[in-house]
């Protein structure tokens, strides 16, 4: 427990040094602070959040409350990196169709999942390469795609096939006319896609997919029952900032700290990812893990993988809930759980009982921390080293995004 030391807090203020991006005054209650001052170069990210999280301070308040901050995000972030699309369940056989909206009500950009004569999955941009319609609406089994305004047709894999009028175009088609292919990737029978990714698939879950290999995901089974959308009046970050620390579990999950053995809790880093491993209180509520993994002997409860910027993997031994946040606003985020079940039997017990419970916990404490942000007493605060690692890497990968 680090106790507080007896300084005036006066005398904080006075000494204070105005500190890059910030603006303190003195005497004053402190501004929200900026993380880049107007007609200021973008600073990198060492100026912003010391690489020593001993050192370091959190991300300045303004990022979550500042709508310029909130725009910036959305170009500079969540078109550079992978998005969670559903499963490959639903593609499964040649011919097989679905749209898929990237990142809906955020980046919106329309795509389009196709498994081909050859049994390949492609993935495609959803957007006649004629006059930009939207080409397919709805899940469908086709032979090729046909737009419905003027009617060109694209084979399963994208490529141009067909269309009228215009038999006197000139260096017509050309591979301009194909449907863009976009950045994909799949973990088990997960699918991602990006827009313009900043970096390698395997880089986001290369760690995940060794260290789980041995979890059937074959046998995990989306269950529409158990998965839902959750309005959030919150900021997307603040959000992944709550989900990055365990910390807070003893203080607003009572029942989940109750599964949980609490000084067994731990993190690791990965470059664009991170884990937390809770280990269960009661033996019986632990994975069974063999032994070709590297945890195989430990009683660990849940697997809680985060990948940047917003996507959260949780493993149970009942089966995996993923969850995306959506931005949809400064304040305002969706959180979309879709819950995959392996072991029915297990729905109910340890750390993966009562996932709507915790949600909605963090939902409750989240809303109230985006209140707390927008004071005019508050700028920035300190990370804890031994429990805040995630959310200091999250607060250097934000950074560096938005240089
Ligand atoms: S927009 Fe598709 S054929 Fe014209
Ligand atoms: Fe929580």
């Amino acid at each position: 427990m680090v106790q507080k030391k007896q300084l005036c807090p006066y005398s904080i203020l006075s000494s204070a040094k105005p500190r890059h991006g910030l603006k303190i005054r003195r005497g004053r209650p402190r501004n929200s602070g900026l993380l880049f001052s107007e007609g200021e170069s973008m600073p990198t990210e060492t100026r912003i959040i010391d690489k020593d999280i001993r050192r370091a301070q959190t991300l300045p308040s303004s990022f979550y409350a500042d709508s310029k901050y909130f725009e910036l995000a959305k170009e500079k972030i969540f078109t550079k990196t992978w998005q969670f699309i559903s499963d490959s369940d639903r593609v499964r056989v040649p011919g097989q169709v679905l749209p898929w909206t990237l990142l809906e009500g955020c980046i919106d950009e329309p795509l389009l999942i196709t498994r081909d004569t050859n049994d390949k999955l492609n993935c495609l941009s959803n957007v006649c390469t004629h006059r930009g319609n939207l080409l397919i609406e709805g899940e469908c089994h086709a032979q090729s795609l046909r737009c419905r305004y003027h009617g060109r047709r694209f084979g399963l894999d994208g490529c141009f096939s067909s269309t009228p009028g215009f038999e006197d175009a000139a260096d017509f088609p050309s591979a301009a006319d194909d449907l863009s292919r976009v950045p994909f990737g799949t973990f088990g029978k997960f699918m991602f896609a990006a827009v313009d990714p900043a970096f390698d698939f395997n880089d986001l879950v290369g760690e995940m997919q060794d260290r789980l290999s041995w979890m059937p995901f074959d046998q995990f089974v989306f269950d529409p029952a158990l998965s839902r959308d959750y309005i959030v009046q919150a900021n997307w970050a603040l959000y992944c900032d709550n989900y990055l620390e365990g910390f807070h579990i003893p203080y607003v999950h009572p029942a989940l700290a109750a599964a949980l053995d609490g000084k067994d809790y731990r993190y690791e880093l990965y470059r664009y990812a991170n884990l937390q491993i809770g280990i269960a209180a009661n033996p019986g509520d632990a994975f069974d893990i063999p032994k070709s993994s590297p945890d195989h002997g430990q009683l660990i409860a849940a697997y809680y993988y985060w990948l940047f910027p917003n996507m959260m993997f949780n493993f149970y031994p009942w089966g995996a809930s993923i969850n995306v946040v959506v931005p949809l606003a400064v304040n305002r985020s969706k959180v979309c759980y879709f819950t995959y079940v392996w072991d029915r039997s297990k729905l109910e017990i340890g750390a993966g009982a009562n996932v709507d419970r915790t949600e909605r916990e963090d939902e409750d404490i989240v809303e109230k921390v985006q209140k707390g942000v927008k004071s005019h007493f508050y700028s920035r605060g300190r990370y804890s080293p031994q429990h805040e690692q995630g959310v200091h890497q999250f607060h250097q990968l934000l950074t560096s995004f938005l240089q």
